[in-house]
């Protein structure tokens, strides 16, 4: 039985006079690996910013698990159980790789700043909890060897899994991956690929942008294809490579066996 886990409808993001998503619909399952691809430009990060209260969307509605967060602000989307990776490394380079994936649980942790730093029993016990979750989420992306290194010494692949391991560190449902693979070595992308297969195994849904033809389709059950804010194809990966608009739109080239994401 599928179930949807995440419905967008009719989102629509305007910079200015630059319609940059418009009216952008989709739904995508629970348990799904859910590819959005296009070209440079399309929309794909003002997709994600939007659906993760990064940025407000202008219309249009987000709907999780049947709960609207349209206007959400970041951290009530990230309790309701969707966190995210961003294109850019966003990594803080003067902590250590545990202390980088504990800040992931700030958005949801009970205590603040300010009881945290009175040291209280209650904030100190919640603090020994989160340091070993986040070793748990080290483990699961084959790290945790690595968790009381400084985060700028890491090779980039394994920044990028770093990343992951805070996404995952809320125990969210559904993780948005911006260009997870983009920087890495073939190697490392197939570590990044067993990463998120495994973690699907175990019940994450995951939404990606990715440029990699040959990861999208390999590793997604469907995609959608935007260009120049507009969706312009949805489906499997063997659907969208059939349909006309999409392959006038950019896999013109026969060449090219990437396309741009
Ligand atoms: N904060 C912003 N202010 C103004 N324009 C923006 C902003 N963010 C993105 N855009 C514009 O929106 C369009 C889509 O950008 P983006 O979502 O980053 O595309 P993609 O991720 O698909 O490459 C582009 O024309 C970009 O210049
Ligand atoms: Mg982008």
């Amino acid at each position: 039985m599928t179930e949807t886990i995440l419905r967008v409808e009719s989102l629509t993001k305007q910079f200015g006079g630059v319609v940059a998503v418009d009216k952008v619909s989709f739904e995508v399952n629970r348990g799904e690996i859910f590819a959005v691809i296009g070209p440079n430009g399309a929309g794909k990060t003002t997709l994600f910013n939007m659906i993760t209260g990064v940025l407000p969307s202008t219309s249009g509605d987000v709907y999780f698990e049947d709960k609207r967060l349209t206007k959400k602000k970041p951290y009530q989307i990230a309790q309701a159980g969707v966190t995210r990776t961003f294109q850019n490394l966003e990594v803080f380079d003067n902590m250590t790789v545990i202390e980088n994936v504990m800040t992931g649980a700030h958005i949801t942790m009970k205590t603040n700043m300010l009881t945290a730093g009175l040291r209280l029993p209650g904030v100190v016990k919640e603090e020994v909890k989160t340091m070993s979750r986040a070793i748990e989420c080290l483990e699961h992306v084959g790290i945790a060897h690595l968790a009381y290194e400084m985060s700028n010494t890491l090779p980039y692949g394994s920044q990028r899994l770093l990343e992951i391991a805070r996404a995952a560190i809320s125990k969210p449902k559904l993780i948005l991956l911006d260009e997870p693979m983009a920087g890495l070595n073939s190697e490392e992308s197939r570590q990044l690929v067993d990463v998120i297969l495994k973690m699907r195994e175990e019940g994450m849904t995951f939404i990606f942008v990715e440029h990699d033809m040959e990861t999208v389709m390999s590793i997604s059950d469907r995609l959608v294809v935007v260009d120049n804010g507009v969706k312009i194809g949805e489906g499997t990966p063997d659907e969208v490579y059939k349909n006309p608009k999409v392959v006038a739109a950019y896999l013109g080239d026969e060449e090219e066996d990437t396309i741009y994401a």
